[in-house]
């Protein structure tokens, strides 16, 4: 999983290709490099790292390259395993993964090829110099009919200075034409300046050569309409905060008040009301974070719509053997639009019948173009790894969807609570300093516990994510009802757990948890918006939340569970922003 660009033009290579990496460092930033072709030569520079280790590569002369930006799949990350990998008179930049690579590496050695790297991606370069006989579309092309997997391919040869060449298949690839030169990268905003954007659709190949660019199919040359872009990118700076992270915490208020929306009063709605008055089942697919947002949809929409709601992790969904009745609307969650189980998910769910629903933060990405319909989050672009706002963002667009789908199948549906969220959310963001103080304490654990009932669960799952990412703290997120049946084992001493508790039904049982947690020695931290269980004795810190709808709650409590772990990563010396072995968005499976 990684990012890939290609520039060819009239100006040099090396910084553009720097600055449109940068852009697509969110897929992975273990290592870096570019290759920029000159005088039949290709000078190439290789980092381990960050794009920022690739500065040096600025001064690289030529007016052809292609880049790459790394999260290691097949190799450690190291130098020697960064893309661009050559061979004869091949460069090529990979983002996928090549299934079928031991075999065709087994071929290429048996003819005496010798391979530098333990990547997937080289036995590419080999292939096209051993398929080339003089065309290089002809060898880009038989070249990945031998490939099983996914790719993304920019590729360059040694004595064609003036051309670039592309093959896509399951990895997403915009081709794109700017004032400057003709561009290919992995996604629309890193080369957001270009006024004509085209998507390679899978099997497709492009020639990009001085001022044209070709597209081909087998069959031969295609044509192909341009992208309609619905917005142009963005790229936020820090604003002064210390970290994005923090930045997109206290972006989070705003991110609620823009992403409710109201379905039954606007126009743009009207055919996807009509499907939500047919409407009978609900799933939803999606990874991580945005898993999480299923969960509490889940809770809201079985109880205010009374409709069953199915919410499968994608990666599992992809290779199970769902059922889609008639009715069934699949909502596939991404902030990115760009994870590949979720992208595969939504696309199996559309071929066995759903409507497909996108619930993504990013207009143009891949899932846009699987979807029925789109349901834009607008949080504004994330940075950080660790997604905070974007999660908020989902809440309150899927919470919207809850109470219209209601609406639309004639149940009464409240949307007022809605509309004081953000409010709630600012003040629940002033609530959270004092969690400053307990981090060190949490630095120092050796595993922390997350419980919670009902939406108060998923709170739970979401809080034990974010620690997991950037404090690399084992823990764990648990229904507190399951405490006892074997994690309670775990409890001694000072091991922290967290007990969310927002729900008035469940409350006492919650706090049945906490005690029992209390008498082994653990040390709780409460997240409530109940005052009086903040003093009682079994709790050690407390935050107390606003009052709010209790549907609702997820979107607040779990405000300070991101808290806590940013302030934990930063005590543990961690950089927040760019959690170890991670990426933004997975765009391999
Ligand atoms: C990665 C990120 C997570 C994110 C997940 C799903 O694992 O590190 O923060 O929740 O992908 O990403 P998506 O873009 O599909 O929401």
């Amino acid at each position: 999983m990684c990012g890939i660009i290609g520039y060819t033009g009239k100006a040099q290579a090396a910084p553009k290709l720097l600055l449109c990496l940068k852009r697509l460092e969110y897929r992975g930033y273990d290592s870096a490099g570019i290759a920029v072709l000159c005088e039949d030569n290709f000078s190439v520079y290789k980092r381990k790292g960050r794009v920022d280790e690739l500065e040096g590569a600025k001064a690289l002369s030529g007016t052809t390259g292609i880049g790459h930006t790394r999260w290691a799949t097949h190799g450690e990350p190291s130098e020697k395993n960064a893309h661009p990998h050559l061979y004869g008179r091949y460069a090529v930049v990979h983002n996928g993964i090549i299934e079928n690579y031991r075999q065709l590496k087994e071929e290429c050695e048996a003819r005496g090829e010798r391979f530098t790297s333990e990547t997937d991606s080289e036995v590419i370069a080999h292939l096209l110099d051993f398929y080339d006989e003089g065309d290089v579309l002809t060898a880009l092309r038989k070249t990945c009919a031998r490939l099983i997997g996914s790719y993304a391919l920019a590729v360059m040869r040694r004595d064609r200075a003036d051309a670039l060449y592309a093959a896509r298949r399951k990895s997403p690839l915009i081709v794109g034409r700017g004032n400057d030169g003709l561009y290919v990268a992995s996604d629309v905003p890193a080369i957001a300046e270009c006024g004509e954007l085209y998507s390679l659709a899978d099997g497709e190949f492009a020639l990009l050569q001085q001022d044209t660019i070709k597209f081909f199919r087998e069959e031969g040359e295609i044509g192909k309409e341009q992208m309609k872009l619905t917005s142009r990118a963005e790229f936020p700076d820090k604003g002064g905060y210390a970290h994005y992270m923090w930045k997109e915490m206290c972006e989070i208020p705003a991110a609620i008040a823009h992403s409710i929306i109201n379905f039954d009063s606007d126009p743009r709605f009207s055919a996807f009301n009509i499907v939500l008055c047919h409407t009978k089942y609900v799933q939803i697919v999606a990874c991580g974070t945005a898993y999480h947002s299923g969960i509490a949809a889940k809770y809201l929409i079985e109880r205010a719509a009374r409709i069953p709601v199915e919410v499968t992790v994608a990666s599992e969904y992809r290779y199970g053997d769902p059922i889609i009745r008639e009715g069934t609307l699949t909502l596939a969650v991404s902030q990115s639009g760009e994870t590949a189980d979720t992208l595969a998910a939504a696309q199996l769910a559309k071929e066995r019948g759903a409507t497909v629903v996108a619930v993504t933060n990013a207009p143009d990405s891949s899932i846009t173009r699987i979807a029925h319909f789109v349901l834009l989050t607008q949080a504004g672009r994330e940075i950080a790894v660790a997604a905070t706002k974007s999660f908020n963002a989902q809440l309150a667009l899927l919470y919207s969807f809850g109470t219209a789908l209601a609406a639309q199948q004639g149940k009464t549906a409240d949307r007022s609570a809605l509309l004081s969220l953000p409010a709630l959310a600012e003040q629940t963001l002033s609530r959270v300093e004092k969690l400053k103080m307990t981090a060190p304490f949490y630095a120092q654990a050796r595993s922390v516990y997350f419980i919670g009932r009902g939406a108060d669960y998923c709170a739970a799952l979401e809080g034990s994510l974010k620690l997991k990412e950037i404090s690399y703290l084992p823990s764990e997120g648990y229904p507190a009802g399951e405490l006892k049946h074997g994690t309670l084992a775990l409890v001694d001493e000072g091991t922290p757990v967290v007990a969310i508790l927002t729900q008035r039904a469940v409350a006492e049982k919650t706090m049945n948890a906490v005690s029992e947690v209390y008498a082994r020695g653990g040390k709780v931290l409460l997240i409530t918006s109940f005052p009086e269980y903040t003093a009682r004795k079994e709790v050690s810190v407390s935050i107390l939340l606003p009052a709010c709808e209790e549907l609702y709650s997820p979107i607040l409590s779990v405000i300070p569970l991101q808290a806590l772990a940013y302030y934990t990563a930063l005590a543990r010396g961690n950089d927040p922003d760019k959690p170890r072995n991670l990426a933004k968005s997975v765009t391999v499976e």
